[in-house]
């Protein structure tokens, strides 16, 4: 009920310890653009919130609001139950832009130094604060390289290591493993939970459906800057769905059975989700005869790919 998040909205931005973000109806036009398109939605503290979508769905504008790097043509919003980019709320969240560069020739240890003095880190914590950020991030023996010697990974680490420093209570992360290895990408799962251990809530743009699976408790699925799902991710994949191997079928004899089932085919596999397990038998039936020879039939839950393709596909 919008009326009733706004009032929540407000006594956040009033200070009241609000959740870690709670966005009413947030808008941004670029031009005739609408990159986001009244979101509403919140992410408690101390959890992992997934925010997934397709390319150009309107993620990283979203942090950018949430930062204050942009402003909302429409609607409002809360961090750490401040307003949006007010300098209190700013100082407590630790943020891993999706695209950025660190000068070339400053050391790791000095392009953290720099972060620490920009987040207000006391002086005589910065040496500790340095030191935990490396090691956190995986590049302890590579603190006095410079940035220019550093390859992707390495720069996505300290990436990483920059928005760990100062304590933060909200980290936003977005696409923080793009440029990582598996082991890497393990890595920043561990950090992950190890940040959620500590209290603090993590925001996480990504495209990896089975890292966001690993880590969220909680995932919102944004498309052509709308919310089209929320929840847990237990309720979010709660539908239980029946796979099935079958070669054979042809088009037309699909189009009659997408009358009654929804189809989701990759490959030789169909699935179909929400379906009872007493309507199997219809359905194996109705596919063999269409035509179809089946080869497997398995049933079992969503995975998040599946259910987010069933989303950002629909027209
Ligand atoms: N500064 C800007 N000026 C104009 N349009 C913009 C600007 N920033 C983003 N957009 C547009 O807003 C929409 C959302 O972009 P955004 O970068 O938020 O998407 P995204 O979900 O992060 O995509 P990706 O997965 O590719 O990172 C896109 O249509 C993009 O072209
Ligand atoms: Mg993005």
């Amino acid at each position: 009920m919008p009326g009733a998040g706004l009032k929540v909205a407000e006594k956040a931005v009033a200070g009241v310890a609000g959740p870690a973000i709670q966005l009413v109806d947030l808008t941004k036009r670029y031009r005739a653009n609408l990159a986001v398109a009244g979101v509403t939605m919140s992410v408690p503290r101390g959890e992992v919130f997934g925010f997934l979508g397709p390319n150009g769905a309107g993620k990283t504008t979203v942090v950018k609001l949430l930062l204050g790097l942009a402003r909302p043509s429409l609607g409002q919003g809360a961090v750490l139950g401040e307003p949006l980019g007010s300098r209190e709320a700013r100082r407590r969240i630790g943020y891993l832009p999706e695209l950025f560069r660190y000068q070339g020739w400053l050391e790791a240890r000095e392009v953290l130094a720099l972060h620490c003095e920009l987040a207000g880190v006391p002086l005589r914590l910065r040496p500790g604060a340095i030191e935990t950020a490396l090691e956190t991030a995986g590049l302890a023996d590579r603190g006095r390289d410079r940035v220019e010697t550093f390859s992707k990974g390495m720069q996505q680490r300290l990436g990483l290591a920059v928005a760990l420093l100062g304590d933060p209570q909200l980290v936003l992360l977005d696409e923080p493993t793009s440029a990582l290895d598996p082991v890497g990408r393990h890595d920043v799962r561990d950090i992950i939970r190890g940040l959620k251990q500590r209290g603090v809530a993590v925001f996480l743009n990504s495209h990896l459906l089975s890292e966001v699976e690993q880590v969220c408790d909680r995932v919102a699925v944004v498309d052509h800057g709308r919310v089209v799902a929320q929840g847990p991710l237990a309720e979010l994949l709660a539908a239980p769905q029946v796979r099935i191997r079958c070669t054979g079928l042809g088009g037309e004899s699909m189009a009659g059975l997408r009358r009654r089932w929804a189809f989701h085919q990759d490959g030789d596999w169909l699935s179909v989700a929400g379906i009872a397990a007493a309507e199997v038998p219809d359905l194996v039936a109705a596919l063999v005869s269409a035509g179809a020879r089946i080869h497997a039939v398995e049933p079992g839950q969503q995975t998040l790919e599946e259910r987010f393709l069933q989303l950002v596909e629909q027209p």
